[in-house]
């Protein structure tokens, strides 16, 4: 009766249906589905059945039940079942059954007139639940009632089961506070997507957020900072909003909200940071640092030489104390401790602490961290409670039963693993969902990095080189959501998804099921069930990406079955715009716009690269040193037709304490008239200026003419920026061109990574 564009128009929740099929989209993807004929239909009579006098599986299915009274408005019935039997009316049934093998596995079957759910444990038959929950229209489990659905399930057999025992997601609540029915709502995503971990990391520089009963001055000062950095850390001069930050949870919200992730078969771990990152709790004890003080509560970022003292019993002593009301409000099994980021400066010039490395016969300041460590590990072992800490808790020497976190690359995990440790992978380049997640030109202001979605997809937890024995050691992975440039709820929704649903599939998945193409047309249809629940959640999987060779733009989808239309005249891309079908011929120099429509409104955002095109594009060069990190994506990127843009690193070539010199071959003499360049000025990231540039011509690549130089006052510059470069040449003709761009030498005293040689950033070296 209505036509497709009616309903595209007027119902928000199928904006993204852009699947023919709208059933069987369950992420994480279960081990085994079978679509059968015909669907059952969720009525307000149907009855969910537990097993009698069995503990906790009404837990399920009470969560199961509250979830349709706020999107249907059923009241669905919970009864307990002796003994099961084929049933009969309109049900769920939960069926204990001892021969399923995982302990979170369950086998759910769907027909026309029941649903039943076979678990060894209420945690299976919640994973259950959750897929059910899954096959039932994107509004099921939404914040509001929705009248007019039709809430049916494909019929269909699913067996499932985890890969990874540890499925864990994280949340900074230090550097910003987010209420507790924040994190509720964060919990139940989690659950959602059938992880079992959520990492609550509670203590910070910039606000210590959990109340202790024996330490009041945590909430009166530690709780509080008195202002908050405006915009990025590498803005000079750094400016502040003026406005105090405070929160904390009290030890009733804390043991409330644990009790609520139970529920949802989600064990929390709390991070309570030492010997780092601990500002805000010396600012309340200064007794408790090495120079007693006084100290105040970070109010910017980044890592703080002002650390716990580990030459003086009282800090063991307050630690004691805090864990001891810690473990009493956190039943898991492990405590997690931070221990990353501790610099050595204090401990090197206190002497408690320098009295401490001689008593304990301690080479230097990593074994007292080690130290440390191993002095907390045996009070949480007295409290029956495992030790988990950041990777740097390898340094000096390993705890014994500690767990690592590995977030500085995967080493830190396979050192743990061969030590006969246990260890969760949780690196920066797939697991850090502070990082952009698309072109940071359309992004909002995030930390730096870049990890798309398809890179979370990407990640395989188990790294190359363990024997199985080894392997057994990695318990699974987590994702990071570090707050510093999200001060509110909303802007972590955006960053934590969609990127937790493809770390979802990566750690309950098994590897072979995991597939990029099915996912994208997956991840779709749960865009209709985030947006049902009330979720801010990212859109950049549908922003375009752009590829340059050969003179010619290839635009690319998530999706290949996408639209995207774009335009080269600098105006937005619309309706109107041309499709975009073939590689796109650039033949001189383009500001290309594009963007994902569906047949109403584009989806995506619109990207914007100007492609240029100039006498060495696409042209090959040598250069004495070839940078590995930094490459600027590709081989000859200083002369592929684009150039990097400030935040997204990846895009610039990059040299620390190197001269970048490009010999370029023309191959024939050519006439040229300008050189020009871009470089970065960031010195907050240890990235300077050059100290200068010298452009020199040659007929036949071993004699130089020089040609033009320009010298760089490295004080001219204190902005973050992009800063062009342009040399005139006028009336030069040589077959060779060699632009040598000298780094700035060591970075002076007083200056972020003092002592050590600065970066170059560089790119694209354009000739006119
Ligand atoms: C960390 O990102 N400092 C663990
Ligand atoms: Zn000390």
């Amino acid at each position: 009766m209505f036509s497709l564009r009616f309903l595209l128009l007027f119902l928000p929740l199928t904006i993204f249906a852009q699947s023919p099929s709208n059933t069987l989209n369950i992420i994480p993807q279960p081990q085994s589905v079978e679509a059968k004929k015909g669907s059952f239909t969720l009525k307000k009579d149907t009855r969910i059945y537990i097993p009698e006098g069995q503990a906790g599986w009404d837990v399920p299915a009470q969560y199961f039940a509250s979830l349709a009274a706020t999107s249907t408005g059923y009241r669905l019935l919970i009864q307990p079942m002796k003994k099961f039997k084929e049933p009969k009316g309109n049900a769920i049934h939960l069926v204990l059954d001892p021969s399923i093998t995982s302990d979170e596995g369950y086998r759910l079957e769907v027909k026309s007139n029941s649903v039943v759910i076979w678990a060894k444990t209420p945690a299976g038959a919640f994973y259950g639940m959750q897929t059910l929950r899954q096959l039932l229209p994107p509004e099921f489990g939404g914040t509001r009632s929705y009248g007019s659905v039709k809430w049916e399930a494909t019929c269909c057999v699913i067996t499932d089961a985890p890969r990874f025992g540890y499925r864990g997601m994280h949340l900074d609540v230090g550097r910003h506070f987010f209420q507790p029915a924040f994190i509720k709502k964060y919990i139940d995503l989690l659950a959602m997507y059938k992880y079992n971990t959520f990492h609550w990391h509670l203590t910070e520089d910039q606000g210590w957020r959990i109340e202790i009963k024996k330490y009041p001055e945590l909430q009166r000062i530690a709780s509080c900072r008195n202002e908050t950095l405006i915009g990025s850390y590498g803005d000079q001069p750094h400016r502040f909003d003026g406005r105090k930050h405070c929160g904390m949870y009290t030890q009733r919200e804390v043991k409330d909200i644990v009790e609520y992730a139970q529920k949802r078969f989600i064990t929390i771990i709390p991070e309570i940071e030492m010997p780092g990152h601990s500002l805000a709790a010396l600012t309340a004890y200064p007794e408790l640092g090495c120079t007693g003080g006084p100290y105040e509560v970070a109010t910017k970022w980044g890592v703080f030489d002002d650390v716990f003292c580990a030459g003086n019993d009282k800090t063991f002593h307050f630690l004691d104390d805090v864990l001891a009301e810690i473990v009493e409000l956190f039943p898991g099994q492990y405590i997690h401790i931070g221990g990353d980021e501790c610099p050595k400066a204090r401990w090197n010039a206190c002497e408690k602490c320098k009295k401490r490395m001689k008593d304990e016969g301690l080479k230097d300041a990593h074994e007292l961290q080690s130290y440390f460590i191993r002095r907390i590990e045996k009070l949480l072992a007295v409290r029956n409670r495992k030790l988990i800490g950041w990777d740097e808790i390898l340094e000096g020497g390993l705890a014994p039963t500690a767990t690592v976190m590995s977030w500085r690359g995967t080493e830190g995990g396979i050192a743990a693993a061969k030590a006969g440790n246990n260890a969760i992978m949780t690196p920066g380049s797939h697991c850090y969902f502070d990082h952009y997640q698309s072109d940071p030109a359309i992004e909002p202001l995030a930390i730096g990095g870049f990890t798309s979605l398809e890179k979370v997809y990407s990640y395989e937890p188990i790294p190359d080189g363990l024997t199985p024995d080894q392997a057994k050691r990695i318990l699974g992975a987590q994702g990071n959501v570090w707050t510093e440039y999200m001060s509110k709820s909303e802007q972590v929704e955006y960053m934590a998804f969609p990127r937790a649903c493809a770390l979802a599939e990566v750690v309950w998945s098994n590897k072979e099921r995991r597939n990029w193409t099915d996912f994208t047309r997956r991840i779709q249809q749960h865009f209709n069930r985030l947006d049902a629940s009330g979720v801010k959640f990212s859109k950049s999987f549908y922003d375009v990406t752009a590829s340059f060779s050969n003179n010619k733009v290839t635009l690319k989808a998530n999706d290949p079955a996408l639209e995207i239309r774009y335009t080269t005249d600098g105006k937005p891309p619309s309706l109107n715009s041309p499709k975009y079908l073939s590689p796109i011929p650039i033949t001189k120099t383009t500001t290309l716009k594009a963007a994902v429509f569906s047949r109403v409104r584009p989806l995506g955002k619109s990207m914007a690269v100007q492609y240029l095109l100039h006498k060495a594009t696409g042209l090959k060069y040598n250069m004495t040193v070839k940078p590995e990190q930094y490459t600027g994506g590709d081989e000859y990127a200083l002369t592929n037709g684009i150039t990097g843009i400030i935040k997204l690193w990846k895009n610039w070539v990059g040299l620390q304490g190197k001269d970048l010199d490009p010999l370029i071959d023309f191959g024939q003499p050519t006439a040229f008239t300008k050189i020009s360049f871009n470089f970065v000025n960031a010195k907050g990231s240890w990235i300077w200026p050059p100290k200068n540039v010298e452009v020199l011509g040659s007929e036949d690549g071993t004699n130089f003419k020089s040609l033009a130089t320009k010298s760089f006052n490295a004080d001219d510059y204190q902005a973050e920026a992009v800063e062009t470069v342009n040399l005139d040449t006028p009336g030069a003709k040589y077959r060779f061109l060699k632009v040598v761009v000298r780094h700035h030498g060591v970075i002076p005293k007083g200056e972020a990574g003092e002592n050590n040689p600065a970066w170059l950033f560089v790119d694209e070296i354009t000739v006119e």
